[in-house]
């Protein structure tokens, strides 16, 4: 069994939760799942949602069920989500500007322990986090993390995921994915303490819409020689993960991670303007995508890749999050520790270790399916040791 908590039960998670119980019915098949098919050791039957911890006031308290017919009138939710409870979160003075939030009337120090206890009560082996985006450092300094995370300066994220760490340490190995741009998995003093305490960090970033695409274009015109001169690419979307970025610092995190892949992938930069652009509600959570790169090719013709996409923003990520759960439960099974670039390289935007590359994903895939190859072939002689 996989036990996941979801941190952040809004668009993301709550199409996860609902899209999970559904394939494991089998009233739907496991499209968007890129390792469906894949042999894991970790069947997607074996994922167990056991909680989800949020700050909205509508949803702390109430149920996934709930969440998804009341709040986002999704259809075809099944019953079984009323057993997943909605446990209040910590930090939600961050998002106070964005929605009413829940009030324990407790001290920051009372916020961090009443998490961690949720944490021991619901013993999960997989930690996803799709909270709202915020600005957080990157920590180089297991001294200067802690002191933030104590002080309350820390992003809630990096909060989250330093409880996850004290987890691991005192009570059992876990797996926190980071799918959203604060630098969690790209902070070196949380990977190398994961790799301390028994704790695998996946991150950061989901790259779930434009962004594998233009990784994949730009790795077309790279391999013809063809030389980018610019690359534009707007994103409008009406779901409150933009309203939340159309706040100008929030905004910044996110740009960090989607622009990173232009010098990654090409090798030298190019003026570029890659972002999220704006909010348009009735756009809902099917954003519009433009992406406009001009190039030249062979005796100087100058010539445009012109791309215009709907995608519905949630569902990409949540199937993502399935495989995530199930790679988080392999990673620790196989005590593979510290962060796994491998795993980053597919999934995220801002793919950890820091400093890496971002690779396109075409090339991304085939060096996770070898990953996968080579731990679960580690995975057989470990059972056959211990037979
Ligand atoms: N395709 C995608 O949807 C996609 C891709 C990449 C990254 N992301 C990131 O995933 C995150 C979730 O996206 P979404 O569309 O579900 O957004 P959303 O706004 O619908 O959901 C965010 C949820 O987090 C909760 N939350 C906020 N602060 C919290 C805290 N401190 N503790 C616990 N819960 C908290 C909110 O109440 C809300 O329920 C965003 O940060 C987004 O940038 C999404």
């Amino acid at each position: 069994m996989v036990k996941v908590l979801i941190l952040g039960l809004g668009m993301a998670g709550t199409t996860f939760t609902v899209g999970l119980e559904r394939i494991k019915r089998g009233e739907i098949p496991p499209y968007g799942v890129p390792l469906a098919d894949v042999d894991l050791g970790v069947e997607i039957s074996d994922i167990e949602i056991v909680g989800a911890i949020d700050v909205d006031v509508r949803k702390v308290g109430s149920t996934a069920y709930e969440v998804a017919t009341k709040l986002y009138g999704m259809e075809h939710v099944p019953q079984s989500l009323d057993e997943i409870r909605v446990y209040p979160g910590l930090g939600a003075k961050y998002v106070k500007d964005l929605f009413p939030t829940h009030d324990e009337g407790e001290s920051w120090e009372e916020e961090l322990e009443r998490v961690y206890e949720t944490f021991k009560k619901l013993r999960p082996d997989v930690i996803i986090d799709v909270t709202t985006t915020q600005e957080g450092k990157t920590y180089v300094d297991w001294a200067e993390y802690e002191e933030d995370v104590a002080r309350g300066t820390a992003a809630p994220s990096q909060a989250y995921a330093f409880l996850a760490l004290k987890y691991a340490r005192e009570e059992a190995p876990v797996a926190y994915v980071n799918l959203i741009p604060t630098p969690v998995a790209n902070s070196p003093a949380i990977v190398d303490a994961a790799r301390d305490f028994g704790a695998v960090i996946f991150g950061d970033d989901g790259a779930t819409g434009a962004t594998p695409l233009t990784a994949d274009l730009l790795e077309h015109l790279k391999e013809r020689n063809r030389k980018v001169y610019s690359i534009a690419q707007f994103n409008i979307g009406g779901n409150t993960d933009f309203l939340a970025l159309t706040d100008e610092r929030r905004n910044r995190a996110k740009e960090g991670t989607k622009s990173s892949v232009v010098k990654d992938v090409l090798g030298y930069d190019v003026p570029h303007y890659i972002k999220p652009t704006g909010f348009l509600e009735p756009l809902g959570d099917k954003k519009f995508v433009a992406m406009h790169i001009m190039f030249e090719s062979f005796n100087g013709a100058v010539d445009e890749i012109i791309v215009n996409m709907r995608i519905s923003d949630s569902p990409a990520l949540a199937g993502y999050m399935v495989d995530l759960a199930r790679l988080g439960k392999l990673a620790i099974e196989l005590e593979l520790y510290g962060t796994i670039y491998e795993v980053n390289a597919f999934y995220m935007k801002k793919p950890a270790p820091l400093g890496s590359k971002n690779l396109p994903r075409i090339v991304a895939y085939h060096k996770l399916l070898e990953f996968i190859r080579k731990a679960t072939e580690r995975r057989e002689l470990v059972e056959e040791v211990s037979a």
